[in-house]
């Protein structure tokens, strides 16, 4: 026999077994113990580093097993599967506050967005490498020889042996764990609320706008320095700023950034600032209130030839991403050099004096303290400038939707108004609908954003009123008008209680 037709085989004598053994039995005696009376088994609840209360694990009850609803109910989440040890946040209560202060500095994902990294995050981008990356840091090499001594494989993982032996892998619980515990409510479409709302009108502060703080090239250190060192800015950078314009052109110009600002047209519109490397539901997002001189001001001048194919903005310290971008991506879009933003002039964290903003696309190519634009020719590269290109030659974050706000596993009152915030972007296309799924994606919930502007953010809410003392799921998904809809789901649980005030916190993390 094959070991598929074996397991075959023995699935069915367990069958067999199961409904015999039920057949015979009569139906179940009373209802068993209450498990919130199950001290023993009951779910931890946490308390996560910002004071929010966290369960990871669903309450259940006895309605939740099946079969054998015996005397003495056991719940299966936390005696079987044991799931408030399992995954990162069973031991780290945040990931980003872990990496910020590992002894070894991780670029900067600390700013930007509330919303919550878990290891998809980590995953989406330390996945593929495209240059940023390398080969030694594997990110499974790495999270495994971390914990060599300190958890073990279960912690962290979900196998999967189903009869089809094509499914046999090892998951991240992380990914998997909505799909494997009990007391979870399901809400499908139809019965959803329609209190979905969205805007394209919030900006963000600029302080906390994503910067990758990658360290890579001389001026980053100093904007990093000067930003922790709350050194003053230097106006008599303005006046001896420069910015070139060459390569495909009539005419090679350079231009004085004090005399620009004094003399050209500007124009104060908001922009979005998504990095091309935010995995799916990401911080790496925002959008500020732009002020800044076209481009065009300065090309009408200097005359761009029809040879041109793509521009390629370079950094004071020779800093430039891996290539130009499509000059296509620019049509009809605002291409500006921006000296302030939010009505302040620009952080040296944000480039100050003066960085290169593009509507409609990924925020990898506005080049901070931008001294020199060039023109380059077809043959030269272009810069991915809409999204994280995965090994199949797709973008891994287009669309790109995430949770703000709301974290895994976050206690919530019962009866009382949630009100679940998220966004949606997908750089150069437009997002023309937002779904919502509460029923761990078998059903979707559309909702029409057709007619948004792709130069900025969408941030969108959610009304919902837990009626029962359940846990719930709330995942989104978007759809781009090219038909593009995000495959890695983001999805948080939240769990309703009406017991909230004097919930014992679990000392045991
Ligand atoms: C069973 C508990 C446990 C689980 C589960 C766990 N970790 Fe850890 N992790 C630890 C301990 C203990 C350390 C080493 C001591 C510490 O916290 O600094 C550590 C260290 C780390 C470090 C190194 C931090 C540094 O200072 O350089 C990273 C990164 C990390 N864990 C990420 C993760 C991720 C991602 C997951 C989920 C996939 C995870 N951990 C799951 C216990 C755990
Ligand atoms: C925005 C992209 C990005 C995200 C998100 C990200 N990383 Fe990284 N990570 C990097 C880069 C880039 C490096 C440096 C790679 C190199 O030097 O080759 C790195 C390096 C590391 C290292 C090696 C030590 C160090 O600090 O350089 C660890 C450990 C690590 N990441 C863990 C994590 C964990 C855990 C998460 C999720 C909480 C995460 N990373 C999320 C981009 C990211
Ligand atoms: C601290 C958490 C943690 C522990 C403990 C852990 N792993 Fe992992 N494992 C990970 C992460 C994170 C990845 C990377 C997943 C990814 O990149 O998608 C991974 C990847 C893997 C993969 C590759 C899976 C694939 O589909 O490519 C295998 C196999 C694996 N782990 C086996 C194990 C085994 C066996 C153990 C116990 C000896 C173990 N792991 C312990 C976190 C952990």
């Amino acid at each position: 026999m094959k070991r598929k037709d074996l397991m075959t085989a023995g699935v069915l004598v367990a069958c067999v077994a199961l409904v015999f053994g039920v057949a015979g039995c009569t139906q179940p005696q009373e209802q068993t113990e209450d498990p919130y009376t199950a001290e023993l088994y009951l779910p931890h609840v946490i308390e996560d580093d910002d004071g929010t209360l966290i369960q990871l694990t669903p309450n259940e009850s006895v309605a939740d097993a099946y079969y054998f609803q015996q005397e003495g109910f056991v719940p299966y989440n936390t005696y079987y599967a044991k799931s408030d040890k399992r995954g990162c946040k069973s031991c780290h209560s945040d990931l980003m506050r872990l990496l910020e202060e590992a002894p070894y500095e991780h670029i900067g994902i600390g700013t930007g967005l509330d919303t919550e990294w878990t290891v998809t995050q980590c995953v989406g981008c330390h996945e593929f490498s495209n240059d940023y990356f390398t080969i030694e840091n594997s990110f499974s090499t790495m999270i495994h020889a971390l914990h060599g001594e300190v958890a073990q494989c279960w912690n962290c993982h979900d196998t999967s042996t189903t009869s089809d032996t094509s499914d046999s892998s090892m998951y991240l619980w992380d990914e998997v764990r909505h799909g494997k515990l009990r007391g979870i409510s399901d809400i499908a479409d139809a019965d959803m609320p329609d209190t979905f709302t969205f805007s394209q009108d919030e900006i963000s502060d600029e302080e906390y706008l994503f910067n990758l703080n990658a360290q890579y090239y001389d001026w980053d250190y100093l904007r990093k320095q000067n930003t922790v060192n709350g050194v003053e800015l230097d106006e008599q950078l303005v006046k001896d700023w420069t910015i070139s314009i060459s390569g495909e052109v009539d005419k090679k110009m350079t231009f004085n950034l004090a005399d620009l600002i004094a003399n050209a047209p500007k124009e104060t519109v908001p922009m979005k600032w998504h990095c091309v490397l935010n995995p799916v539901g990401g911080n790496g997002i925002g959008q500020v209130m732009a002020t800044g001189i076209p481009l065009s001001y300065l090309t009408d001048q200097a005359g761009i030839k029809d040879s041109a194919a793509s521009l390629l903005a370079i950094g004071a310290d020779g800093f430039q991403d891996h290539g130009g971008v499509d000059l296509r991506l620019l049509e009809g879009k605002h291409v500006m050099l921006v000296y302030e933003m939010n009505g302040e002039p620009l952080t040296w964290n944000n480039g100050y004096p003066c960085v290169i903003m593009i509507g409609g696309v990924g925020c990898g190519c506005f080049v901070k303290q931008v001294s020199d634009i060039v023109f380059l020719s077809a043959d030269e590269p272009f810069f991915e400038a809409t999204g994280w290109p995965d090994l199949e030659g797709g973008i891994t974050n287009k669309p790109d939707v995430g949770i703000i706000g709301l974290k895994e596993g976050q206690v919530v009152k019962t009866g009382e108004q949630l009100v679940i915030k998220g966004y949606a972007d997908a750089y150069d296309e437009t997002v023309v609908a937002v779904e919502l799924s509460m029923d761990r994606g078998k059903t979707w919930k559309s909702f029409d954003t057709s007619a948004t502007d792709v130069e900025k953010w969408i941030t969108w809410e959610y009304r919902f009123t837990p009626e029962e003392d359940r846990a719930y799921c709330i995942a989104v998904r978007a759809v781009t008008d090219k038909g593009k809809v995000n495959t890695t789901i983001i999805e948080k649980m939240f769990v309703a209680r009406s017991d909230i005030a004097g919930l014992a916190v679990s000392s045991e993390k």
